[in-house]
């Protein structure tokens, strides 16, 4: 069929490849329809995949994820987030918001 594809809230727009994730341990793609969107996986469990916006909720700046710990910092003045989203320091209060992610084929896809 030949039937558009509404563009509902429901609907997944790809942000990534899973070889892009695998190799660089995150997808950052900045031309998300709604601002940014950062991807991560947890490495106990591949198929558990986190998706946030990585816009600092202090200020604004894009937070920075660190492969080693696990988590995203600010780098303007040191908040830090769970791959979740969650606040683990501050001075952020508001946890990064989350998106709902999954893969299907090569292509990682975020709920727009
Ligand atoms: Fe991120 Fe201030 S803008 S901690």
């Amino acid at each position: 069929s030949t039937a558009e594809v509404p563009n509902t809230p429901d609907s997944f727009e790809a942000v990534g490849t899973v070889s892009q994730l695998e190799a660089e341990g995150q997808i950052l793609n900045e031309n998300f329809k709604n601002g940014a969107i950062s991807v991560t996986r947890n490495p106990e469990d591949s198929e558990l995949l986190y998706a946030v916006n990585p816009t600092c909720t202090h200020n604004r700046c894009l937070v920075d994820w660190n492969a080693a710990e696990r988590k995203y910092i600010c780098p303007c003045h040191g908040a830090e987030y769970s791959p979740d989203g969650t606040v683990i320091k501050g001075p952020a209060q508001e946890n990064l918001p989350p998106y709902l992610v999954k893969i299907e084929g090569a292509q990682v896809l975020v709920q727009a």
